[in-house]
């Protein structure tokens, strides 16, 4: 039976890195991590330009009991190709959720989120498109990505169900969700606010973050884990790894599940040996002193 308490699920796969994926292979992968108790599948329309989602459609005809023991995010908002640009209109969003719908073989999704911000957005048409999504029983709860907190606001005062999460990038090698908060009134570059206090925003409104690309540095350049480029932090993690009998990547994890605003971590793996070592960070449970060392080593400044 699938819990309604987001935060019951700490760690969910994401399903963006599907190029090389077959329905067999994702299948194995679901049916192993269902065993391993993660339940929760993070999709989005433009992923794989509809491969991934197709890929849970496969899977769910072939076995419709699944629908009820997997918890499926989607996303919607974001118009690639020869016109890239962001759309949070009325038609889009419900045809667009109407076109996932099609592709996941669903009647619902569990969860809804707005994928990222759109400058034109207006927010009575973003109301209107999730109200008649939620009445028409095609949504059941409801988010945003990458967004701050006027942003957030702005949606809230048109859409009638809650803000449940805020999917944003968080991992030790992207940490500008807390870095400013611990430079305020400083003139230097961390001090700099790039997202209004965004996290601080979520967990005064009970908003769940969902750190997404928990191992990349930047925006989708490499991953910090065994890079030499990182040598100080891997040293660290290699310490802490050794200590708690799990892998460099279980300790960056946990780095993220340590903090109290209880984020839920997206990883996207698609190797079941890589994401046996990324599960066991539920069992890490990490000091302050160890928290703060891996920052520091990071390369964040304590002042
Ligand atoms: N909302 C948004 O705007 C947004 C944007 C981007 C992503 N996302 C979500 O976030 C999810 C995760 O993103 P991501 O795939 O970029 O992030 P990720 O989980 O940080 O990592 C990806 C890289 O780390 C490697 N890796 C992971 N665990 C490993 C292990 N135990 N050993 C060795 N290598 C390991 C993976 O390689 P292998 O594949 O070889 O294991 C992969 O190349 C996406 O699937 C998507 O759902 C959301």
């Amino acid at each position: 039976m699938l819990s309604n308490k987001i935060t019951d699920y700490p760690l969910i796969h994401g399903l963006m890195r599907v190029q090389n994926l077959s329905a067999e292979d994702l299948e194995k992968l679901i049916n192993y991590e269902l065993k391993e108790g993660i339940e929760v599948l993070d999709t989005a329309d433009i992923y794989g330009r509809g491969k991934s989602e197709e890929l849970i459609g496969a899977i769910l005809k072939k076995n419709p009991s699944l629908r009820g023991k997997i918890y499926i995010q989607t996303k919607v908002g974001i118009v690639k190709g020869d016109e890239p640009r962001y759309d949070f209109s009325y038609e889009y969003i419900k045809k667009g959720v109407e076109a996932s719908l099609e592709r996941l073989n669903c009647q619902y999704v569990d969860m809804l989120i707005l994928h990222r911000p759109d400058a034109l957005m207006e927010p009575e048409e973003v109301g209107r498109a999730i109200n008649e999504l939620y009445d028409e029983g095609k949504i059941r709860h409801f988010g945003v990505s990458n967004m701050n907190p006027y942003q957030m606001e702005l949606i809230a005062s048109a859409v009638k169900l809650p803000i449940e999460v805020n999917q944003l990038q968080f991992g030790l090698m992207h940490t500008g969700l807390i870095d400013a908060g611990l430079k305020v009134n400083n003139h230097m570059e961390e001090a700099i606010s790039y997202d209004l206090g965004t996290l601080d925003y979520c967990r005064l409104h009970h908003i769940t973050p969902q750190a997404w690309s928990p191992f990349i540095v930047g925006f989708f350049e490499d991953s910090f884990v065994d890079n030499p480029k990182y040598l100080e932090l891997n040293k660290e993690l290699e310490i802490l790894a050794l200590k708690n009998g799990v892998s460099k990547h279980a300790v960056a994890v946990a780095w993220i599940l340590r903090h109290p605003a209880h984020f839920q971590v997206v990883y996207g793996s698609m190797n079941e040996q890589h994401i046996a070592d990324i599960l066991v960070a539920r069992n890490v449970k990490l000091s302050k002193e160890e928290w703060y060392r891996l920052y520091r080593a990071a390369g964040h400044v304590i002042i």
